[in-house]
């Protein structure tokens, strides 16, 4: 178990290398993807910006892509903090994502996007930088403009999926419809990749096999998970 801003570090069999650590009071996971040959590092959500940078410095590297899972205020904790230390930054999100009537909002924190997705719910699309590449899902429920980032053995799930759990739709911009449909997404998603690839949760918040996991393999989430084990399609669908 990951104690607060302590990374694991892995490389997929591509040599990209997938950072993974977990910041702050509500356990948010952040996950990194680095491409040392072509200089990129994106990074998923970033929480803590003092951390990152001493961590990435202690490595010779500078991050070069900010990818926001969505805009709720723990997500986007380091966001200011990253832009000061790196202006350069590109910054990007779902276009629903910039909730123009609910960012003032103290669930939420205003993120200048430099670049949107615009898939519809549901809907996948790539995004690439050096030999990065990722796959972007549109995943609303829990708050607009949500995705899942999937891609070199991880699946992180933002606050769609925990390890048993999934997000809550009672914030504003929650719609508990969406979310189902979300899920049903993810589960077909899910069951097409590889068993051993990891879901990344957004938070660490949930008990399984005796203790509170940073991950879980994607074959046992899709057997343990309360709700993706359950999922029914909404009835006038
Ligand atoms: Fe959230």
């Amino acid at each position: 178990m990951l104690s607060d801003g302590e990374f694991h570090i892995s490389i997929w069999k591509d040599g990209i290398e997938v950072w993974v650590t977990q910041m702050g009071p509500l356990m948010n996971m952040n996950t990194a993807f680095i491409d040392r040959t072509n200089g990129m590092v994106a990074i998923i959500d970033p929480f803590d910006s003092d951390l990152w940078e001493l961590k990435l410095s202690e490595e010779g590297l500078n991050p070069t892509h900010l990818l926001y899972t969505h805009t709720h205020r723990d997500h986007a904790a380091g966001y200011p903090g990253m832009m000061e230390k790196y202006p350069d930054l590109e910054v990007w999100g779902h276009e629903d994502a910039r909730v123009p009537d609910l960012v003032e909002h103290i669930v939420f924190r205003k993120v200048d996007f430099t670049n949107t997705w615009n898939c519809k719910p549901g809907e996948t699309v790539g995004w690439s930088a050096g030999s990065i590449s990722l796959s972007i899902t549109h995943s609303p429920g829990h708050a607009p403009g949500h995705v899942t980032i999937h891609g070199h053995g991880v699946y992180h799930a933002g606050d769609l999926l925990f390890v048993r759990s999934a997000g809550r739709v009672d914030l504003p911009g929650g719609d508990p419809r969406a979310q189902q449909k979300s899920l049903i997404t993810a589960k077909n998603i899910l069951s097409e990749l590889p068993s051993d690839w990891r879901l990344i949760p957004g938070h660490r918040y949930d008990e399984y096999n005796g203790g509170i996991p940073d991950w879980i393999s994607i074959g046992e989430v899709l057997e343990y998970n309360y709700f993706l084990a359950n999922i029914t399609i909404p009835k006038d669908d």
